[in-house]
């Protein structure tokens, strides 16, 4: 029996800047306000005081104190586990703070409770899209780390598009819509396009293509916006030698700046007023939206750059997207919907799901999918493609690309090599993911060694190389030679 009060599954969408909980309450994907607030700021500070962590807006605002205790974005840093954290002068890895983030966010929902009432039983936990398999394993232990019974990880813009198609779904429900997720949060932009499709049995999401910088976002509109801000106020934080001064300068700058950002959503201008932003000079002056997206608008034309290309690389004609769902605080800016009504057109945003919930509400519909406790009797599928592009070295160091990103999956791909000198009976096939020209610029993901050619002169040696990969998190790289009677098989892991 599912207890969807005290023991439900949740979802957890663990962002670079707020993090949110959802909890599958048997008919519905339900956000906690623990403390009345949905959304918690994804920020550790040490306290040293006290000796404890602090979490969320308390820690943002005690980190303008002593910036050194506090771990802001913590989120860019899972590609490298081996990373250092430093705060109060001990130093953490990428995992735990990670984790020390994810117990807080649990055990500020348990609180919400009477004392060993509450259980979670299950837990999903978000990524986005571009997260390389290693990168997914990092939030994985996490989440273990956490404590927490993790069932799965999911992406954000699937979790966006379960919320969106899962929600409203009945036995009745018929449809086949090409949906485009914009998801513009703190850290990431991401682009997924979909096609649901829906029949009396089954529900289908196919990602048609994706796109994205895994490096844009809230944070840098931040950065930007202040730096026309203290250029408009002619004032230069180098000015100030006093380091830790300066470092509070700037976080409380940064905060006003965030905030101001944030209003100017939804009205034409702010008042900002900062004192001491560096000590004896203040800023006591109004702002337009205006001066906010002209401080943005290079982001703003790489955005709509990215937005086009997409489309055009999945050879989609704007016409035929039937939705766009808004995702990401960062979505809510209006020059986004200028963007989107440019590039695919108007009328087609869909508002009837918040952007700043909706993936920790898709990660608690996927959780409850998975152990059985969504009352739908459709089958669910999904089908991905490649996020990465994987291919081989070529004698000139070149990245020869045998699955090419966005590509579906399962794929497969043979490409014929040859021997590029006389009488080699060995070679090395090196395998690289990623989208550079060269080769080793992108990530290695293995090594297959072949021994027992037969000599020949070059260039007469036909070596077939294959590619295939399926959902799990690898690649099948098979090697043939038939006049050495070679035929070799070997699972890499992708990066
Ligand atoms: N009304 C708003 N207008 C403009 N920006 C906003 C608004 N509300 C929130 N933001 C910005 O959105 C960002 C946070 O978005 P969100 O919570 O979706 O990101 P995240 O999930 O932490 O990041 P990511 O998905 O990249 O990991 C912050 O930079 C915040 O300032
Ligand atoms: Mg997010």
């Amino acid at each position: 029996m599912y207890d969807s009060h005290n023991s439900p599954v949740i979802g957890i969408d663990l962002g670079t800047t707020f993090s949110a909980v959802a909890r599958w309450t048997g008919e519905d994907a339900d956000v906690y306000s623990p403390k009345g607030e949905r959304t918690m700021q994804s920020v550790v500070f040490y306290d040293e005081k006290t000796d404890k962590f602090i979490f969320g807006r308390t820690a943002f605002m005690s980190g303008m104190l002593k910036p050194e205790n506090l771990c802001i974005g913590v989120k860019r840093l899972m590609d490298n586990k081996d990373a250092k954290v430093t705060l109060g002068g001990k130093e953490y890895s990428p995992i735990d703070i990670s984790s020390m983030i994810l117990k807080s966010l649990y055990s500020n929902v348990k609180g919400m409770f009477p004392e060993g009432v509450y259980d979670a039983s299950g837990a999903v936990v978000t990524v986005p899209y571009y997260f390389k398999a290693h990168q997914c394993e990092n939030t994985a232990e996490a989440a273990k780390k956490a404590g927490l019974n993790l069932v799965g990880i999911l992406q954000e813009p699937i979790a966006a598009a379960f919320a969106y198609g899962l929600h409203h779904s009945s036995k009745d429900t018929v449809r086949n819509e090409n949906i485009l997720v914009f998801d513009l949060g703190g850290g990431t932009f991401d682009i997924t396009l979909f096609k649901i499709v829906e029949d009396r049995e089954n529900i289908k999401f196919e990602v048609l293509a994706i796109g994205g910088d895994d490096r844009l976002g809230g944070l840098d509109f931040d950065n930007s916006f202040m730096k026309y801000i203290l250029d408009k106020e002619g004032i230069d934080l180098d000015e100030c030698d006093n380091e830790r001064m300066k470092k509070i300068g700037l976080q409380k700058l940064m905060d006003s700046v965030t905030k101001s950002k944030e209003a100017l959503s939804s009205t034409d201008s702010v008042f900002m007023g900062v004192p001491d932003v560096i000590p004896g000079v203040h800023i006591d002056n109004e702002y337009t939206r205006e001066d906010f997206e002209e401080s943005i608008s290079n982001y703003l034309e790489e955005i709509k750059a990215i937005l086009k290309s997409t489309l055009n690389a999945a050879n989609i004609d704007p016409k035929d997207i039937d939705k766009v769902l808004k995702v990401g605080g960062s979505s809510k800016i209006p020059a986004m919907d200028m963007i989107i009504e440019e590039v695919v057109g108007r009328g087609k945003t869909y508002s009837d799901i918040d952007p700043s919930l909706c993936v920790a509400q898709g990660a608690a519909i996927y959780g409850a999918y998975l152990t059985n406790n969504l009352a739908i009797d459709k089958k669910i599928t999904i089908e991905t493609t490649t996020a990465h592009a994987l291919g081989v070295e070529d004698s000139n160091g070149s990245m020869v690309v045998l699955i090419h990103q966005n590509q579906k999956t399962p794929a497969r791909k043979t490409l014929t090599f040859t021997t590029d000198e006389d009488n080699s009976t060995e070679i090395d096939v090196e395998v690289y993911q990623g989208a550079s020209r060269i080769a080793k610029q992108n990530a290695h993901i293995g090594t297959v060694k072949i021994k027992g050619l037969v000599p020949k002169p070059k260039y007469e040696l036909q070596i077939k190389i294959t590619f295939e990969v399926g959902k799990e998190q690898m690649v099948k790289v098979t090697v043939e030679q038939e006049e050495s009677n070679i035929k070799h098989t070997e699972m890499l892991k992708l990066a």
